[in-house]
Order: C-alpha cells, then structure tokens, then sequence
C-alpha cells in the first residue's frame, strides 16, 4: 500500500488540501483530527472531566469508532453516531486540543490509524503521521503558514457559516493550540527530518494541491 503522511498546524489547508490530493491520486483520505475531536465530543457529551484517569478508561472501554467513506467523504461513527456535523465547533477544537495531550487516548487511536493505512492507499492528515504513526510513510509532507494567513482563513470559514467571530479571538485561540500541540510532551507536532516542507501562506488552494501532488507523484511512479 502507498501511504503518504501529511502533517501540520490547524488551519494551514491540511485536511481539505489532503482531501483534493487523495480523490486526484484515488487514494482514500484520513483526517485524524476528527478522530481526536470525536474522542473529546464524547467527553464534553458525557460530562467525563479528561484529567479524571479512571473516568477517561471507562469512557474508552465504551467508545468504538468505525470511519466510513460516502462518495470520499469520511463519516466518523462514534458508537453508531454519525458525529461529523458536532466536531467541528470552537468548543470541541479546544477539546480535542486537550484530550490529544494524553498518552492513553493517542494510544486508544494508534492502531486504528495504522489498520486504515496497512489496508488502504491513503492520504493521512494530522500532527504526527509522520513522526509516530507511519514512520515508514513512502512521502511526508508538513503543510504550514503563518498563524494571521491561518487565523484569516477561519475567520472566513465561520463568517460563510453564519457564525458571529472576531479575528483577534480566533487568532489568540489558534497561537495557544499551536503552542499546546507543539509543547506537549508526547507526539508534539512538528516536522520530521525527511518531511518535504511546503508553506502555503502566499498559495491558493489549487496551487497548495498541485504543490502536494507533484512531490508525491515524484515517488509514486518511481
Ligand atoms: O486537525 P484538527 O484541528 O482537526 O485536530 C484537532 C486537534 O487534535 C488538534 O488540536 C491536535 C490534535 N491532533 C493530534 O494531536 N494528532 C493528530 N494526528 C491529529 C490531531
């Protein structure tokens, strides 16, 4: 199988860049990101206080999480819920932020990823794909800009939603998860040695996929 390890900060394009890049490949594409975000909906749903050790085991002993793909759209099914629609508010980012810095729930999710990509050709995105969950990816890719580029696209994407945002808030919020998700002790993002860097702050969408597309086909066929 190809696997191709995409990691990066919130907000750089990773997921829906990752996605464009597997349909144009045939590839499936895993955001990994909503898996952690599904994992901490389920805490804030259930009112389990994650520093809790105990409460967080129960809490996993009960969680099963299938993905599945509708026209390569993955559905993320947390114990037969489709929780696709409820991941994606500022309250559970934050979540699932904290819930990814503990040991157990990244190990939870670790065999999970690497089932998806022994079985499948696949575009993965996350924090550490590279690093820790695919060492042995065949391309790695670490997608980046700068926090007020990023902070400017998500301000955007929840104006269009109809949200009411205020940059400033949304720019403060994304500089504390970059410092938490590069801080932590295990798994912190950042990009490994053999990573191809590619920043997209100066490129649209369509020029971020054609950047990833030609360095994985420069491998893909070799
Ligand atoms: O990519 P995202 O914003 O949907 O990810 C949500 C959170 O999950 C993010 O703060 C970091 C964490 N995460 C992680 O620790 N490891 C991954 N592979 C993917 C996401």
């Amino acid at each position: 199988m190809f696997n191709v390890a995409i990691d990066g900060p919130s907000g750089a394009g990773k997921s829906s860049v990752s996605k464009e890049a597997a349909k144009r490949m045939g590839f499936i594409h895993i955001d990994t990101g909503a898996l952690y975000r599904s994992l901490a909906y389920s805490a804030i749903k259930n009112k389990i206080n994650i520093n809790d050790e105990i409460s967080l085991k129960n809490m996993l002993n009960m969680t099963k999480i299938n993905i599945e793909f509708q026209d390569g759209v993955q559905n993320v099914i947390l114990n037969g819920e489709n929780v696709n629609d409820k991941i994606r508010t500022e309250e559970v980012s934050k979540g699932a932020s904290d819930i990814s810095k503990i040991p157990m729930i990244r190990a939870f999710l670790l065999d999970l990823q690497r089932d998806l990509a022994r079985e499948n050709n696949v575009v993965m995105d996350g924090r550490d794909i590279g690093t820790v969950v695919l060492p042995n990816a065949d391309v790695k890719i670490f997608i980046t800009a700068s926090p007020e580029q990023r902070a400017e696209r998500r301000y955007k994407e929840l104006l269009a939603k109809g949200e009411k945002v205020v940059y400033n808030d949304i720019l403060e919020k994304l500089i504390y998860r970059d410092h938490q998700d590069t801080h932590r002790e295990i798994a912190p993002l950042k990009p490994c040695d053999d990573a191809v860097i590619i920043d997209t702050s100066d490129l649209d969408f369509s020029q971020s996929v054609n950047a990833v597309l030609d360095v994985i086909r420069e491998k893909y066929n070799d």
